[in-house]
C-alpha cells in the first residue's frame, strides 16, 4: 500500500513542477470531481500552468466544482465540454473533436497535448438491459466501450505530451469472472446483467490498454483502477431502487467508517498519473525511486506481471490486483487478447459508419 502521505507529497511535487493538460470525463460528481480537485489543489498557486477540459452533461455542477477550483489553483483554465450523453461514441467523437480544436488554439502555437485524460464516467443503476442506439448495451459503453473511444480518438494529442501521457479509468480493474468468448458484447438473455459486465469491462481493459501501452511505448501509461467503496452521489442516482437507497441511508454513519472519503480517493487516483510509479513501457530510464524529496514510489507491475510494462490493473492503494484466477496466462496463449482489440476495434468502426453494431 503506497502511503497517503507519500501520495500527497508526491502529487504536490509532481503535478506543480510542470504545466499540466487535462482532459476528464464523468468529473461532475464523485470520484473524478474528487480527483479534479485534488489536481488543482496539487498544482496549486505555485504551478506552471494548469488547463483542464471537463466533458459532462450539467454545466451547473461545472461551474460549482470550478469556483473552487479556481480558489485552489487561480491560474487554472477551466473548460466545460457539453455532451448529453457519453454512453454513445457518436457523442464521445464529438466531444474529442471539440477538445481538439479547444487544446489546438489553447495551446497558442506551442505544442497541443494532453498529459493527463481521466475517465470515471459511470451509473450505478440497476435497471434492466437496454442497448442504446448504436447497438452496445449502455452500461457497459459508458464503462468500457466509451472510455477506449475517448483514448483512440484522443491519441494525436496524448502523444503530443512528454510527461509521458497518463490514463486512467476508475471501474472494477481485478473484477474479472466469466469471459464470454462467443458473446462479448452480452448480448444472450444469459449472460445479462451487471456482473458480467462488470467481468467484461475488467477484461477489456486489461488487453485494450496493454495493446495501447505496446503501440505507443515511451508514450502512453495506462491504469485502470478498482476504487473499492467510495461514499459518491453514485448511491443515490436515479437508477437506483428506493429500496437500496433507504437501506444505504442507515448504514451510511457505519460504511462511512470502512471506506474511501472522497478526497483521499481523488488524491490517490490522482497519483495513478505518476510518470514515477506508472511508466511508460519502454521508459526504462525512469529510476525506480525518486532521487531526494520527501518521498519515494517504486515502480509498479504492470497487468502482463513485468514491471513497468505500461499497462496497469491495479487497486486504490496503487498496487497491482491480485487476479491470478483470471486466467490471463492461458488466455494470452490462446490469442484472446487479439480477439477482444479487434472486437473493440469494429465496434468503433461500424459505429463510425454509421450502421448499428450488432456482433
Ligand atoms: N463509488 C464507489 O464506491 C465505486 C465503487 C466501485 C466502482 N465505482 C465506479 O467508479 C466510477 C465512478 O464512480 P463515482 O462513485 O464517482 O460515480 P458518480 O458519483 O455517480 O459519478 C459518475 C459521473 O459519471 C457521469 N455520468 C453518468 N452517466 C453519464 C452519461 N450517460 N454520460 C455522461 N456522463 C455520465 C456523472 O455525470 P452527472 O454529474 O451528470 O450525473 C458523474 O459525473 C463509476 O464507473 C463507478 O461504477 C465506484
Amino acid at each position: 500500500m503506497v502511503q497517503l502521505r507519500t501520495v500527497h507529497a508526491h502529487n504536490a511535487a509532481i503535478f506543480q513542477s510542470r504545466p499540466i493538460v487535462a482532459v476528464f470525463a464523468g468529473a461532475t460528481a464523485g470520484i473524478g470531481e474528487a480527483t479534479l480537485r485534488a489536481l488543482a489543489a496539487a498544482h496549486g498557486t505555485t504551478g506552471k500552468g494548469l488547463r483542464v477540459y471537463i466533458v459532462g452533461r450539467k454545466r451547473e455542477a461545472f461551474q460549482r466544482i470550478v469556483s473552487d477550483c479556481t480558489r485552489l489553483c487561480p491560474a487554472g483554465q477551466f473548460n466545460f465540454i457539453l455532451s448529453p450523453d457519453l454512453s454513445l461514441l457518436t457523442n464521445v467523437d464529438k466531444a474529442c473533436a471539440e477538445i481538439t480544436k479547444a487544446e489546438q488554439e489553447n495551446a497558442k502555437g506551442e505544442q497541443a497535448r494532453i498529459d493527463i485524460l481521466c475517465m470515471s464516467q459511470g451509473d450505478f443503476n440497476l435497471n434492466g438491459y437496454q442497448e442504446t442506439k448504436e447497438g452496445i448495451e449502455w452500461r457497459y459503453s459508458l464503462l468500457y466501450h466509451s472510455r477506449m473511444k475517448f483514448v483512440v480518438n484522443l491519441l494525436p494529442l496524448l502523444r503530443g505530451s512528454d510527461f509521458p501521457a497518463h490514463v486512467i479509468s476508475v471501474f472494477g480493474a481485478g473484477k474479472e469472472g466469466d469471459l464470454h468468448l462467443d458473446d462479448l458484447s452480452l448480448r444472450g438473455t444469459k449472460v445479462r446483467g451487471l456482473t458480467n459486465v462488470r467481468s467484461h469491462t475488467a477484461y477489456l481493459h486489461t488487453f485494450f490498454m496493454e495493446y495501447l501501452a505496446a503501440q505507443n511505448p515511451g508514450k502512453l501509461s495506462l491504469v485502470h483502477v478498482y476504487p473499492g467503496l467510495v461514499m459518491t452521489p453514485a448511491f443515490k442516482n436515479p437508477g437506483v431502487p428506493i429500496w437500496f437507497k433507504a437501506i444505504w441511508t442507515v448504514i451510511t454513519p457505519v460504511t462511512k467508517l470502512l471506506t474511501t472519503s472522497p478526497a483521499e480517493a481523488g488524491e490517490r487516483i490522482l497519483f495513478l498519473a505518476s510518470p514515477l510509479r506508472f511508466p511508460a513501457q519502454g521508459a526504462t530510464e525512469q529510476s525506480t525511486a525518486t532521487k531526494g524529496g520527501d518521498f519515494e514510489v517504486g515502480v509498479a507491475k504492470g497487468s502482463d506481471g513485468k514491471v513497468g510494462s505500461g499497462a496497469y490493473a491495479v487497486e486504490i492503494s496503487g498496487e497491482a490486483v491480485e487476479n491470478e484466477k483470471a486466467g490471463y496466462g492461458k488466455y494470452r496463449k490462446e490469442g484472446v487478447g487479439e480477439k477482444l482489440v479487434a472486437y473493440t476495434l469494429k465496434a468503433f468502426e461500424v459505429i463510425r459508419s454509421g450502421k448499428v453494431f450488432t456482433e
